[in-house]
């Protein structure tokens, strides 16, 4: 359903050098797959988020999505399928949410879409996020879990093929994380969901894909054998290194992040 080929992406600095922030990056993904798309602050997740979404363009390299090469000339075409099928969250919801009410956010894709029924489906969607008692307030008012789940609940009420998460559970509570794993894997969907919490992994996908501190790829397989792999997540920096005193013997080892 998506791949990409030999991906690389650049931003340009002030003295317009280009700073590369994704060198070689070559996955396929699946149908129905779920994904974890794990790596340090900066190692370029967001950036391969936008790419897969159609927001920028790879500047080296091919991402196919159901076969098609997605490039400017692609999107101008078939825009409207592409945007129904591929669904980014990005990482601060704040900056998705642009109606005045929560039922507008959520209705105004399905408005978009040409869907029919909306007051039901929009009801339905509240209901499925637990967010029913909030539909008529400003979405300016709400905590950072209440847009997360508002936004969830307009991004999936239009049906997409594909999931594109940024670090999901970066405002939800322990409890509300817990449910937004579940409800995820109980879905149809193929959901690529970056984060740096490796400890959110097992629960939420069997495939990791890591992209270390040098951009590329440095691990693309089963959780599993990546939680078992501590050169890989020594290299990726998903782990730390503590220093403990034992009866004033002092020694180092290495902790999973699983803080947030
Ligand atoms: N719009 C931008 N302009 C310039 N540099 C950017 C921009 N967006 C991200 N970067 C830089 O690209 C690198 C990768 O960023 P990002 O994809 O956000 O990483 P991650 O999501 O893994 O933290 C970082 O060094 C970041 O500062
Ligand atoms: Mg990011």
């Amino acid at each position: 359903m998506i791949e990409c080929k030999n991906i690389s992406y650049s931003y340009q600095d002030f003295q317009l050098n280009e700073i590369k922030v994704l060198e070689n990056i070559s996955f396929k993904i699946e149908k129905n797959e779920k994904v974890l798309l794990l790596g340090i602050n900066g190692s370029g997740k967001s950036t391969l988020l936008k790419l897969l979404n159609g927001l920028i363009y790879a500047k080296g390299g091919e991402y196919l999505f159901e076969g098609d090469l997605v490039n400017k000339s692609y999107l101008k075409k078939n825009s409207k399928t592409f945007r129904k099928s591929v669904s980014l969250q990005m990482q601060d919801p704040s900056a998705m949410l642009f109606n005045p009410t929560v039922y507008d956010e959520i209705a105004f894709g399905l408005k978009h879409f040409g869907f029919d029924n909306i007051e039901d489906r929009v009801h339905h969607y509240a209901k499925t996020f637990s967010i029913e008692s909030i539909l008529n307030s400003a979405t300016t008012a709400l905590s950072g879990g209440q847009k997360q789940k508002v936004l969830l609940a307009s991004l999936l009420c239009i049906e997409p093929e594909v999931l594109l998460l940024d670090e999901p559970t970066a405002h939800l509570d322990p409890p509300t994380t817990g449910w937004l794993v579940e409800f995820l894997e109980s879905l149809d969907i193929t959901a690529i969901v970056s984060t740096h919490n490796i400890s959110l992994g097992r629960e939420l996908a069997q495939r990791a894909i890591v992209i270390g501190p040098n951009h590329e790829i440095v691990f693309d397989g089963a959780i599993e054998t990546l939680l078992e792999d501590m050169p890989t997540l020594i290299k990726a920096q998903l782990v730390h290194q503590h220093k403990h005193a034992h009866d004033k013997v002092e020694h180092k080892h290495y902790h999973l992040h699983s803080w947030n």
